[in-house]
């Protein structure tokens, strides 16, 4: 991950300004801008979009800059309708989704940053490769030990399957984990919201056999009990996603494991 480290005591500096040149119905975008082949500092710049022109969500406006006026800036975008999870970026210092975010619902100039805390490798583009290595490790697929009857589903009462709602809605955009001061300080070693969400909706499934070996696995003075109840995960959730309280359901589920 060294590679894509910004340079030590580095600056944000101000860079361009484009103007959208006649435009009548004009709002800004402030971008983050780092090349990690230039070796120059990151720089933030200023584009004019004529929103006559221009469709109603901040990831339209990044497209129209990245279309018509400056093709070289970065950012990931899959689906346009908040379910890959691929377009979370910091807009006006709150994490959440371009293309379900209304530019009616930003400020005048429209402040633009990757994910916080995050090596950069380039533009809005964080690396998540620390991300994803964590969620795989908590092993988020179904587990089990007893052998399926031959030609049937396992089934679940209707009860259990309402257990996963509120969990499996997760897109892992990453929103909630770089929200999180105690994954900025700790990322190395704690799990970070996103990723216990994901570790409770397979504790959280009657058809899982490996309840025992999860919570064992999680057992450390980190990997959960670093979360301090912030919530910052909670509040910006663009899915309206409780990984706090999945956290919580964690604790109690180790607590009482060591009760029996
Ligand atoms: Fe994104 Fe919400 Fe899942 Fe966190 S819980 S990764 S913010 S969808
Ligand atoms: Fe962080 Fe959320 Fe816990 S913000 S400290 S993971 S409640
Ligand atoms: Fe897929 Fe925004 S582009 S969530």
């Amino acid at each position: 991950m060294a590679e894509f480290s910004l340079p030590k005591n580095s600056k944000i500096t101000k860079g361009k300004y484009v103007k959208a040149e006649g435009a009548t119905n004009v709002r800004k975008l402030k971008v983050y801008r780092w090349n990690p082949d230039t070796g120059e500092n990151p720089r933030t710049d200023t584009y004019e979009i004529d929103m006559d022109s221009c469709g109603p969500m901040v990831l339209d406006a990044l497209n129209k800059v990245k279309n018509e006026i400056d093709t070289t800036l970065t950012y990931r975008r899959s689906c346009r309708e908040g379910i890959c999870g691929s377009c979370a970026m910091n807009i006006d210092g709150t994490n959440t989704l371009a293309c379900t975010k209304s530019m009616k619902d930003c400020n005048d100039t429209v402040a633009i940053y990757p994910l916080p805390h995050m090596d950069v490798i380039k533009d809005l583009v964080p690396d998540l490769t620390h991300f994803y290595a964590q969620y795989a490790s908590v092993q988020p697929w179904m587990q089990t030990d007893s052998v399926p009857l031959p030609d049937a589903e396992r089934l679940q009462s209707i009860e259990d399957r309402e257990k996963l709602d509120g969990l499996y809605e997760c897109i892992l955009c990453a929103c909630c984990q770089t929200s999180c001061p105690s994954y900025w300080w700790n990322g190395d070693r704690y799990l970070g919201p996103a990723v216990l969400l994901q570790s409770y909706r397979f504790l959280a499934d009657s058809r899982d056999e490996y309840t025992g070996e999860r919570l064992e696995d999680l057992e450390d003075p980190f990997k959960v009990f670093r979360c301090h109840t912030i919530m910052n995960c909670t509040n910006t959730c663009p899915k309206g996603l409780n990984p706090g309280k999945a956290i919580a359901e964690i604790k109690k589920l180790i607590a009482e494991r060591h009760a029996l």
